[in-house]
């Protein structure tokens, strides 16, 4: 029998270092909602049936991190539309006939973090997107929306980022480069969607690709500068920032999507700041 609070949870592999838990118990806290949210991990190939169980047991509702984003988009009822853009679901909800919707908050969540915490609008700016993998693809379909002057995608597979690029046309004026395009450009924002900083590498990036007030933004993030942060700094960038606040903000809006109420992420993107450096 499942608890009389509402159950959420966290599904991926690995999962011991999520935050979520820790994000949703600030949020749940700060708008007195009762629910209770746990981080579990799925063995591969074993996604569907595990959140099917959850569901059935009354489960409300699902967040989803690698590698099960693709399997949640698959498992979904029903699909959001920026969801299907981003052709991956982070956010599950049961609604009350029982059908599950599914949304991808990583875009929006990244986009409110740069356009309204860290206070560097998008809108007429040239944007430089790294990479062009699952993470990338999320959070493409938001960032056009804020109408940037440009949106380049390099990626070390140029195939990948025109494949991308060519999704994405629709929506606005982006393009799939090599990196070997970039000497001579500048950008005044660039944003780091590579797993490079996994392995501590740094994409290949000439020198001078900043303008004057441009800023960095890597979607990873840690208890340290990433080796993208650091190459910004080093190149002057007016504004560096990793993507902790990207992080609360995806799971605001899930919270959101669940609860019908916003949190203030502020003081939670500060708690797990401090929680990251012990
Ligand atoms: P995710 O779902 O996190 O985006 P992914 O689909 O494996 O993960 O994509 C990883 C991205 O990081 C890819 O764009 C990859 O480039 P390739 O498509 O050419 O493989 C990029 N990447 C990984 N390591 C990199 C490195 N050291 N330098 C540059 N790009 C790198």
């Amino acid at each position: 029998m499942m608890d009389a609070v509402d159950q959420y949870a966290v599904f991926g592999n690995p999962i011991k270092h999520s935050r979520s838990p820790q994000i949703h118990a600030a949020f749940a806290e700060q708008t007195g909602q009762a629910l209770h949210y746990r981080a579990h991990k799925v063995e591969l190939g074993r996604f569907a049936e595990v959140a099917s169980e959850f569901f059935r047991n009354g489960g409300r509702g699902l967040n989803i991190t690698v590698p099960f984003k693709l399997d949640a988009f698959e498992f979904a009822d029903e699909l959001s539309g920026r969801a299907r853009r981003a052709g991956a679901v982070n956010t599950l909800a049961r609604g009350e006939d029982g059908r599950i919707y599914g949304d991808n908050t990583d875009g929006v969540g990244m986009v409110r973090d740069i356009n309204d915490n860290l206070g560097w609008p998008v809108a007429g700016k040239r944007i430089l997107v790294l990479g062009a993998g699952g993470a990338v693809r999320g959070i493409l379909g938001p960032l056009l929306k804020q109408r940037p002057e440009e949106l380049v995608v390099a990626n070390r597979t140029l195939e990948k980022a025109e494949a991308l690029a060519e999704l994405f046309a629709e929506l606005g004026p982006v393009s799939g480069q090599p990196f070997e395009a970039l000497p001579g450009r500048q950008f005044d924002l660039i944003i780091n969607g590579t797993s490079a900083s996994l392995s501590g590498d740094l994409p290949p990036l000439p020198s001078h690709i900043l303008s004057n007030e441009g800023s960095a933004y890597d979607m990873m993030y840690g208890a340290e500068p990433t080796p993208f942060m650091r190459w910004a700094a080093a190149e002057a960038a007016w504004a560096v920032s990793d993507g902790l606040g990207m992080l609360v903000e995806q799971a605001a809006e899930s919270f959101c999507i669940w609860r019908g109420v916003r949190p203030d992420t502020r003081p939670v993107i500060e708690l797990i700041r401090q929680s990251l450096s012990h």
